[in-house]
């Protein structure tokens, strides 16, 4: 049960009443869930895993295992009313939790420092794409690597982060719900626009039947494994940002209809931009593995080929830019949350201070992944890469693990907050007592390397 003797010295925000509405709670949380993840991260990694086949594992792995610790993240969230270490230490008297929770904090905190970075090249290319320019040259991979070679990315970094910020200031309704409310329909329409646009072009069918008929044979454990990491990042597990929401919902919401919306929203989410990417990308001959370049690189040159390619791809980056936004507002409110509590700052001064620390850490990001200035590389990894690498590899895995470890095992009143019928909290508890954890720490050892032999 919540121990308020543990409250720390200033009210958390969710302590002060601060509450999404019902409706608001789903457009955040699909916000967050849906981004660069659905739209950038996805397409490069379903072409590299075998299309049809890993976005088959990755439904799989988001169903099976993404749900049941989306629904922990929020009933913990909930629960807990705090920020995400103090919801940890409301729900048990054991040492440690706290600390660990503090990890969650830290995580989104240093994915914002790099997320932000490729929000500013989506809003640089939905500009550039507006404008002309971008189809004024036709050496896209040209165009896109001196433009992250230079110092501009660190500008449009900025841009993203202060717009975070000024959503973040106002708080959880009037903040993250009414910019959340706004974007999504937009994000919508345009997404359905662009589907039908690449749907309807010539060769399409290629690239449908390509993401769409699975050839088993291309199945792999790594593969799978690589969908179970994906699942979570797209659904923003492991990285305090749920858990942070559910501490803004009303107790009479229903937490499981939630995380079927959620869920399912963010699943099709997926699918539509699959059925965007790979059909365009098909019928302007473009292999779809082609890495984290495929949409600032390749998708231009297919814009550039159909006819009003510039209305398409700038509205496509502007597609891009709002996923984007909307999901790095669910991180920001992570550490916002906790510097309101644990310090007791106002949220402007939180929301300030967070901004301008995140700004410097970002910069060597922004600037080391183009190579703009030399010597930014470590081991075989830029500093960027190094970024992505321990957030969505090591510290999110990590966090999944801490979620389903503390709301399996260590809590004891899941079930009171969850409000499940006893039929499907058996089945929960079970994935999240035993499957997902299990899961996750393969997941773990696979990113550290340790299980190289097997593949
Ligand atoms: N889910 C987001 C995406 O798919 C990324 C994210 C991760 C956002 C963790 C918030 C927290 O792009």
């Amino acid at each position: 049960m919540v121990d308020h003797n543990k409250s720390t010295s200033a009210p958390a925000p969710a302590d002060s009443g601060e509450r999404f509405s019902k409706s608001g709670f789903i457009f955040a949380a699909i916000g967050s869930a849906v981004g660069l993840g659905n739209m950038w991260k996805f397409p490069y990694i379903t072409g590299k895993y075998g299309g049809a086949a890993f976005f088959l594992m990755f439904t799989v792995c988001l169903l099976a295992v993404g749900l049941p610790v989306l629904m922990a993240e929020l009933t913990l969230g909930r629960a807990g009313r705090g920020s995400v270490s103090t919801s940890f230490n409301r729900l048990t008297k054991r040492k440690g939790w706290g600390a660990l929770g503090f990890l969650m904090i830290l995580a989104p905190f240093l994915i914002l420092s790099f997320y932000s970075v490729v929000a500013g090249w989506t809003m640089y290319y939905a500009a550039r794409s507006f404008s002309g320019q971008l189809f004024s040259n036709s050496d896209y991979s040209g165009q896109f690597s001196s433009f992250i070679g230079s110092w501009q990315p660190v500008w449009w970094m900025l841009l993203a982060l202060v717009l975070t910020a000024a959503v973040i200031i106002k708080g959880v309704s009037a903040g993250i719900e009414k910019f959340n409310k706004i974007l999504i329909p937009g994000l919508v329409i345009l997404l359905l626009v662009l589907v039908v646009r690449s749907l309807t072009l010539d060769g399409a069918a290629e690239g449908v039947s390509f993401f769409l008929s699975p050839d088993f044979g291309k199945l792999s454990a790594e593969s799978a494994l690589v969908a179970l990491g994906h699942a979570f990042f797209s659904l923003s597990l492991g990285m305090g940002t749920m858990i942070t929401y559910g501490a803004y919902v009303d107790k009479r919401q229903s937490l499981g209809a939630g995380t079927m919306a959620i869920g399912l929203g963010d699943l099709l989410y997926a699918f539509l931009a699959g059925l965007i990417i790979f059909p365009t990308s098909f019928a302007f001959g473009i292999e779809p593995g082609e890495g984290p370049g495929l949409v600032f690189v390749a998708l231009p040159a297919a814009f550039a080929a159909m006819p009003l390619g510039s209305l398409f791809g700038g509205l496509f980056f502007i597609l891009l830019a709002f996923a984007a936004l909307t999901s790095t507002v669910g991180l920001l409110e992570v550490p916002v949350a906790f510097a309101c509590e644990r310090f007791g700052w106002s949220r402007g001064l939180s929301v300030t201070a967070i901004t301008v620390l995140l700004f410097i850490l970002g910069i060597p990001s922004a600037i080391s992944v183009g190579g703009a200035v030399d010597g930014w590389q470590f081991g075989e990894k830029t500093f960027f890469d190094w970024m992505d690498f321990i957030c969505s590899n090591i510290l999110l895995p990590l966090g999944g693990l801490i979620v389903t470890v503390f709301v399996g095992w260590v809590w004891k009143h899941a079930a009171d907050e969850a409000g499940l019928t006893s039929g499907w909290f058996r089945i929960w508890i079970f994935m999240v007592r035993y499957i997902a954890p299990i899961l996750v720490v393969l997941v773990l050892l696979y990113s550290a390397g340790a299980l190289d032999f097997l593949f």
